[in-house]
Formats: C-alpha cells, structure tokens, sequence
C-alpha cells in the first residue's frame, strides 16, 4: 500500500524558516521519522515538497489512483487553493491535513482553511509529531 505525504510552499526551508514557530528539524528529518514508521506499517512512501500549486495538483491526481491514503500540509495553500481542495475531493481515501504550528492561535487569514472541510481528520500544533499522528492513524484506518 501506497501513502503520499504532500508539503506545501517554503516547507522545503524548514529548519531555518521562523524556528520560534516551526521548530528547528528540517523537512528531511521528518521524512526520515515518516520513512522508519512506513517500513514498520508495509507502506510505500512517497514524500513530496513542492512550491507549486499545480504540481501539487499533479500528485494529489496520481495518489487519487494509486495511494490508499493522503497526508497532506498545504502550507499557505491550505488558505488559498480551491485547486487543491478539488483534487483532493475527487480522492476516495483517507486525507490528513497537517499544520506544524497552531493555524487557530496565529493571524486570523490562517483560522480558515479549504482542505478542513474535506479531510477525514485536521492536525494543528503538534510540530513535526503531526505526521506521526496521521500516519499511525491511516495505518489504523486502512488496516496496515
Ligand atoms: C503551516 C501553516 C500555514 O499557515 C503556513 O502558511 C505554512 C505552514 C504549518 O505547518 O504550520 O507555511 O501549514
């Protein structure tokens, strides 16, 4: 079984981008957390950053065919894309939304989000430890 973990614009900075906020471990040691739990579960794992909203696009359309689940932090897109949320609305499967920091305590353009309404589950606050959640919670969910 396949799973996608899908990260948003300036995600590929973590680490050095506003640590105060997003802690200091990078994008590569929270995949390397994900990649040890995936082995434990049989999961296939393909952990994706990307800038672009059309690419993002691009994968969600390909997890929607070949993936038994979705965890996804769209980053700024979380509050902007319809595009995402459309591809993830045509995606039968299990969809996690992510947030490192706690979107609700932040400015208030971060308080509305266009994937919450579509996820099977929302995740905001618990730092890199979020991924963990959602991917134990999918293991659960698809039976892994
Ligand atoms: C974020 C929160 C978003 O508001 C922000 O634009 C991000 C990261 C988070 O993980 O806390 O880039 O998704």
């Amino acid at each position: 079984q396949t799973v996608y973990i899908l990260n948003g614009p300036n995600l590929n900075l973590l680490g050095t981008r506003e640590p105060e906020i997003y802690g200091r471990e990078t994008l590569a040691d929270i995949e390397a957390r994900c990649r040890t739990l995936c082995e434990g579960h049989g999961f296939e794992l393909l952990f994706l950053q990307s800038n672009h909203e059309g690419q993002l696009v691009d994968w969600i359309q390909e997890a929607r065919t070949s993936a038994c689940g979705i965890i996804i932090n769209p980053a700024a897109y979380t509050h902007t894309s319809v595009a995402i949320r459309d591809a993830l609305s045509a995606c039968e499967m299990p969809i996690f939304e992510v947030h490192l920091s706690n979107v609700h305590a932040r400015e208030a353009f971060r308080h509305h989000s266009y994937v919450s309404a579509i996820a099977t589950g929302v995740i905001a606050g618990f730092g890199s430890f979020g991924y963990v959640a959602a991917l134990e919670k999918l293991a659960q969910d698809v039976g892994a």
